[in-house]
């Protein structure tokens, strides 16, 4: 049988970087096929050859359904039935879902009035269909990330002519309900005829939604491994090239019992109820729960972003006062906000530029800027995080999706404050990376800094925190030390406290 896609012999330059070279790649019909590598692999590059988007170098084949095609652009390969939703969010905040799902489309030039009925009525049609809980007239600037990227999908979806659809890291914004749906929509779209490739750095989501798995390094092909018959250690081996543990646990403990950030009974007007807890000096202080619960807004508060109505605030032993964002990078609270794209990086700077944003003055003698110092210092993370890049001199805008975050990562970690919030630290970034990140934020601890960490995924927070304060509808549920946490463990006490906030007896 002939497959429903090959790519044969692909390579594509960009300048001072070849990021794909010679990979072959095929997706059988009715498959889902993953397909890995670490930041900077050529994921995403080689998807954006398949879909029309970037023109590979000469010598290159793309065949479908046994006839080779030559792309002429987007709309050519949409026409051939290939769709991708792409790792960025391709959004206009100020229309409304409606209108961003038929902009730019044939037929849809008159589409841009918010009360467009037909648009309307077309998009409720496809949600309903689609079983998605969306508004056809809400504007999308008030929408959540994960409701974005619903809408993303639903707009690849909407076109009947899609064969292969490509999806692109969909779920590193989405938490596990809605990764849940995601793929319920996904298996819906796979019939004999059709077929996905889906990129993720989630290696369970592989395990449980794909028949196969193909792997780049570097730029290159390695290979491709049925799911079932193959451990995900040896997808991560195909990966990174070397092992990396699973299941671990911190390999750091707290210097003292020294308090160096202490909060009593915070609360905000809304997301967070009188929440106390404190960090001792060397520790990493994890917070679990599920999405909603008010991880992120404790994080928020505390570092001044939003105001809070109510509690105490002590560092070293001395109470503070945050009212605003200065106030708090003032008072040595770093927070890495879980919105990076929005607020952490200006993509047309250097990742050096980039590194140095958030300590300037360190940076700074006499009013003097050491562009030596910043470039140092750059390297250094550039180097310890394995971000892939050919110099410290290059725009953010060309790296790769993984790899802007290591620059966003470097940017707090050359940061000397004393408190570090870290909001999803590893979204979007590879297996091996994380291990390095893991350690690097160990040495951090170890240096005497306070160190909170908010992650949805349990095992990050396992490996990481000395102790998990788990949370549930803005409280404190229970708090659990490294030695005796699980996952089931953590899950019970985030379920059971939603389940409390709700009213429902068990
Ligand atoms: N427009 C561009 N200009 C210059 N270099 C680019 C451009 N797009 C990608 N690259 C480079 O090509 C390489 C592959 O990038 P790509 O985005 O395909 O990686 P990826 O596997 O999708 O990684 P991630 O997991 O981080 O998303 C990287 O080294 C990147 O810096
Ligand atoms: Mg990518």
């Amino acid at each position: 049988m002939t497959n429903l896609l090959e790519l044969k012999g692909i390579s594509k330059t960009f300048p001072g970087v070849k990021a794909l070279s010679d990979v072959d790649l095929d997706l059988r019909a009715g498959e889902i096929l993953g397909l890995c590598g670490e930041n900077g692999a050529g994921k995403s590059t080689l998807m954006k050859v398949l879909t029309g988007i970037h023109k590979a170098d000469p010598g290159g084949e793309i065949w479908l359904q046994g006839k080779k095609v030559d792309l002429k652009g987007p709309n050519h390969a949409r026409d051939l039935g290939l769709s991708i939703i792409h790792q960025e969010l391709n959004i206009i905040p100020d229309l409304t879902v409606a209108q961003n799902l038929y902009i730019g489309r044939a037929g849809s030039h008159k589409g841009t009035c918010i009360n467009d009925r037909k648009l309307v009525r077309n998009a409720a049609a496809l949600f309903e269909r689609l079983n998605m809980d969306l508004n056809p007239t809400d504007v999308c600037r008030d929408l959540t990330v994960a409701r974005l990227q619903m809408l993303e999908i639903a707009r690849a979806l909407s076109y009947d002519s899609t064969k292969i659809l490509v999806m692109d890291e969909p779920t590193a914004p989405l938490t596990t309900t809605e990764t849940e749906s995601l793929f319920a929509l996904v298996r819906n779209f796979i019939t004999p005829e059709t077929g996905l490739i889906f990129i993720t750095h989630r290696m369970p989501e592989l395990k449980e939604l794909t028949d196969r798995i193909s792997v780049l390094r570097d730029g290159q092909y390695v290979g491709t491994v049925e799911t079932e018959t193959t451990p995900l250690s040896e997808v991560i081996r195909l990966m990174v090239g070397r092992e990396v543990p699973a299941d671990a646990r911190p390999t750091t403990k707290p210097l003292s019992d020294e308090a160096v950030l202490k909060v009593e009974h915070l609360s905000t007007k809304k997301a967070v109820h009188d929440v106390s807890f404190e960090v001792k000096k060397g520790e990493i202080f994890g917070f679990a729960g599920l999405v909603g619960a008010g991880r992120t807004e404790v994080a928020r508060a505390l570092s001044g972003a939003d105001p809070h109505t109510s509690g105490d605030v002590y560092i070293h032993g001395k109470k503070v006062r945050i009212r605003s964002a200065a106030d708090g990078v003032k008072n040595g609270i770093g927070y890495l906000s879980e919105d990076r794209k929005q607020y952490g990086l200006l993509l047309d700077k250097t990742i050096a530029f980039n590194t140095a944003l958030a300590a300037m003055e360190q940076f700074t003698t006499a009013s003097v800027i050491s562009a030596k110092k910043i470039e140092a210092v750059a390297k250094d993370y550039v180097g310890k995080l394995r971000t892939r890049t050919p110099s410290v001199n290059v725009d953010v805008r060309s790296l790769s999706g993984g790899n802007q975050q290591k620059v966003v990562i470097a940017k707090w970690l050359a940061k000397d404050s004393d408190i570090l919030i870290f909001d999803e630290p590893t979204r979007g970034i590879d297996v091996g990376a994380k291990d390095e990140i893991y350690t690097l934020l160990e040495e951090l601890a170890q240096q005497g800094k306070a160190i909170i960490v908010i992650s949805s995924e349990l095992p990050e927070v396992l490996r990481l925190a000395n102790r998990i304060a788990v949370m549930a509808h803005g409280r404190i549920i229970g708090t659990l030390d490294n030695e005796e946490a699980t996952q089931e463990n953590i899950m019970e006490l985030a379920t059971v406290g939603q389940e409390q906030a709700n009213g429902v007896v068990a």
